[in-house]
């Protein structure tokens, strides 16, 4: 095991992230210890999961068993819709901690900003109150950093207004096709580092890998579409958390750091037609557990 990724980002409070991590959500919601496992002796070592997933649990026990000490693993998680509100976000931690079985999260984010939708006029007053618990639990030595997820520039504004404690990511779905070009900028401005959810478009035929600017990149470099992808989520000094079943997957898409896009080729594939997995905006899609997230 002594292939572990040596790229790093600084978040802003001096601390590092590995530049790719992995990605634990599966559509079936099935025990995934053993891709984990696979994916440590690859080198990761920065893990993304949730309370929605159902595979804290797995990741938990993957690490157990791979013999690493908690320290040189980072571990990210996310409280739900329904485990917004100060109590009820203390004890989603709890419940995320003993699932993973760790005293502590490495990063815990506030999974969607908008509880109910367009309608929800109490969203400011939710996520505040909410990320007033995670900072009372970074206090209490049960989370190191903080972090959102799906949150717009007018959500994030509303945390850095009323925050003691700042987020150091925000995890949105970018990819080719998906830039959200407006949510970067501000996330760059305000220090705070993008992690690109989907980063593959989740292999969707309609999600950048059937584009044609992507195709002929990938000819004229010799790699994969999905390593293209990755390619153009690290120049924009994105971080991105692939999931993969496979080694073969799991191992290209860490064999990105060999190659360099061109500034032209940045932009082409920065402008290239919405092609999103997803593309749900926050403010107006209401996630249903489960069903919107495994189509
Ligand atoms: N914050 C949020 O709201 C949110 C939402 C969705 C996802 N996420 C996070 O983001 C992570 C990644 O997103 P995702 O799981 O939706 O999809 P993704 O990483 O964009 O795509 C995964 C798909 O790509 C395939 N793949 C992986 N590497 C490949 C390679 N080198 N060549 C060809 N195919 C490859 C995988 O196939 P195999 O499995 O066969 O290898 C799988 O079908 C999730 O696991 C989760 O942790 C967060």
């Amino acid at each position: 095991m002594n292939n572990t990724l040596n790229e790093f980002y600084t978040l802003s409070d001096g601390s590092k992230l590995p530049k790719i991590g992995f990605g634990t959500y599966n559509e079936s919601f099935e025990d995934n210890k053993e891709a984990v496992l696979a994916a440590i002796e690859c080198g990761y070592r920065f893990f993304d999961t949730a309370s929605l997933y159902e595979t804290e649990r797995s990741l938990g026990s993957a690490l157990k068993e791979s013999g690493l000490d908690r320290s040189e693993v980072i571990l990210e998680t996310k409280l739900w819709i329904d485990e917004m509100g100060y109590d009820k976000a203390k004890e989603a931690l709890e419940r995320s901690l003993n699932r993973l079985q760790t005293d502590y999260v490495d990063i815990y984010m506030i999974h969607w900003p908008r509880q109910t939708g367009a309608e929800d006029e109490n969203w400011k007053e939710l996520d505040r109150e909410t990320w007033r618990a995670m900072e009372d639990m970074v206090d209490a030595g049960k989370i190191r950093r903080l972090g959102l997820s799906n949150f717009l520039p007018h959500h994030l504004k509303n945390i850095l207004e009323g925050c003691r404690i700042r987020p150091v990511v925000d995890q949105l779905e970018l990819h080719p096709g998906y830039s959200q070009e407006a949510a970067i900028a501000f996330c760059e401005k305000e220090k705070v580092l993008p992690i690109a959810w989907s980063p593959l478009g989740r292999g969707r035929e309609n999600a950048t890998i059937g584009n044609e600017v992507l195709v002929k990149l990938a000819k004229k470099y010799g790699r994969s579409i999905q390593q293209i992808n990755l390619r153009f989520l690290l120049q924009k000094g994105i971080l991105p958390i692939p999931k993969a079943s496979t080694k073969e997957h799991m191992e290209a898409n860490l064999r990105v750091f060999d190659f360099e896009l061109t500034e032209d080729e940045i932009l082409e594939l920065s402008c290239m037609p919405q092609t999103a997995w997803l593309g749900e905006h926050p403010d107006y899609h209401i996630p249903d557990k489960k069903s919107n997230f495994a189509q």
